[in-house]
């Protein structure tokens, strides 16, 4: 077939090149029928991600000691206390059972002490669930920590999530009713819960992320004053967006005014987007304007950029789809960031919360003390905490930072041999969170432990050095 080997044109004369040497690097599959012509590329074949990467894009790792996507001296605020809900649920009352299960307890103080002593940290997508579906042996593993054991005890635990999108209260209700099981927001922190601190220092946000607007509702309960969604702007002027349009659905809930007389003063990505060429458009749009005032564009863009906060860098998340995971919103940020560096050449300064980050940690500690008190009346912080997770860059990575015991799960988004390299679980790998829990439990209150609540317990026979009536 005939080839044009340069600018000059096609030589008819010339042999066919074999299929090898007309294809280069990137080899074209299919016969070749002659009715074709292969025109050498001008470009490389290699891709030009390089030159864009920021140069934090790399995945934090516990081995090299870095476990943060943040430039170093970011402070991330986060709330001094957590805000506890007045209407917590999940303390039940079955009072014969809790004087009993008080009667057991009070035989056996050791054990007690180091159950109160042990708390363990849940990841909830890939280790309690996979979307809306628990994973079976979650319901078991809550059951016992809730008091399904040989105590009677409740055994604390948080559920510490990079997922976003939706106010606490609507995802605790949601996540109730997958893991059968009363789950209260004093014991949850999503991506986006620490960042409500931001509210002190911003007053009108862009606010991306999850379906519909509902980050909408979780930015105003966090006390953000004036918080502006994506859909909003795009009512106002459906030209920002040239490949979308607005349903009337979406209309009817959007909240149009003149943006041309906002200042914006921060840029706050929330959840997964689901629109991305609206929300990467006008988060350039807002990265290059003047001092944040769409339709302007800087001169410097680097001395008058509003910051840009995410709330989580996972890469990829684990879901109910039958294949490998999905992209999630890490790789959404590595794309802003070689979008805005294609165009100012420089890397884009930027803030991620979430698994592995510090901040997220400290906040954990935080949650955690609290729930102590709300469960067993004792502000304190137990010792021997274990994060159970199935992400090695995030969840595993945070807690060996953090100084907890971490367990990986083969349920989720580790699909590796024997541990992962760069961020190995201390504690271990396990089949699934019912073995990581109850691997723990042996180790903190002893390898007899029973996992069973007995009614019929005799608490007279039930003693340090007794067991409980079978
Ligand atoms: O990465 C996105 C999110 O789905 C991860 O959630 O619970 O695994 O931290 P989680
Ligand atoms: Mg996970």
């Amino acid at each position: 077939m005939p080839r044009i080997e340069d600018a000059e044109g096609v030589d008819p004369t010339a042999p066919a090149p074999t299929h090898r040497e007309s294809r280069g690097s990137l080899p074209i599959p299919g016969d070749i029928s002659g009715n074709t012509v292969e025109v050498p590329a001008t470009r490389s074949s290699i891709s030009d991600a390089a030159q864009f990467m920021h140069n934090l894009s790399f995945a934090p790792s516990s081995r090299d000691r870095r476990a943060s996507r943040n430039s170093f001296g970011t402070s991330l605020p986060i709330p001094r206390s957590p805000r506890v809900s007045r209407l917590s649920s999940v303390v039940t009352r079955d009072v014969s059972r809790d004087i009993l299960a008080s009667q057991v307890q009070d035989m056996s103080k050791e054990k007690v002490a180091a159950a109160k002593n042990m708390a363990f940290a849940f990841d909830i997508d890939g280790v309690l669930a996979h979307g809306n579906h628990a994973i079976p042996q979650a319901k078991e593993a809550l059951k016992m920590l809730n008091g399904d054991n040989e105590l009677g005890i409740k055994i604390p635990y948080i559920l510490l999530t990079n997922g976003g999108g939706k106010t606490e209260e609507a995802r605790c209700a949601q996540l109730t009713e997958v893991l059968d099981c009363p789950i209260s927001t004093d014991q949850f922190i999503q991506s986006h819960t620490p960042m409500q601190a931001l509210a002190e220092y911003y007053e009108t946000v862009l606010v991306l992320g999850g379906e519909g607007q509902k980050i909408r509702e979780v930015a105003e309960n966090y006390g953000f004053k004036n918080v502006i969604h994506p859909k909003d702007i795009q009512a106002w002027d459906p030209t920002v967006s040239p490949w979308s349009t607005l349903t009337e659905e979406e209309k009817a809930e959007a909240k149009p005014r003149d943006f041309s007389q906002v200042k914006f003063d921060a840029i706050l990505v929330f959840a997964d987007s689901r629109d991305y060429q609206t929300d990467m458009q006008l988060i350039m749009d807002l990265l290059l304007a003047d001092d944040g005032k769409l339709l302007t564009r800087a001169k410097d863009p680097v001395a008058s950029r509003i910051p840009i906060y995410f709330s989580q860098g996972d890469l990829l998340m684990p879901t109910d789809h039958k294949g490998p995971p999905r992209l999630t919103q890490g790789l959404f940020r590595i794309s802003i960031e070689a979008q805005y560096k294609a165009l100012t050449g420089v890397d884009l300064e930027r803030v991620v919360y979430g698994k592995p980050e510090r901040a997220t940690y400290t906040y954990a500690d935080e949650v955690l003390k609290s729930w102590m008190e709300e469960i067993h009346n004792e502000n304190k912080l137990p010792e021997n905490i274990y994060m159970v997770g199935d992400n090695p860059a995030s969840d595993i990575c945070g807690g060996n930072m953090h100084g907890w015991n971490t367990c990986l799960v083969r349920t989720g988004v580790f699909q590796g041999g024997d541990n992962d390299d760069n961020n190995p679980a201390n504690f271990g790998v396990f089949p699934n969170v019912l073995e990581a829990v109850k691997a723990a439990v042996r180790k903190e209150l002893g390898q007899e432990f029973k996992f069973k609540w007995n009614p019929k317990v005799n608490p007279v026979l039930h003693s340090e050095n007794a067991s409980a009536v079978e």
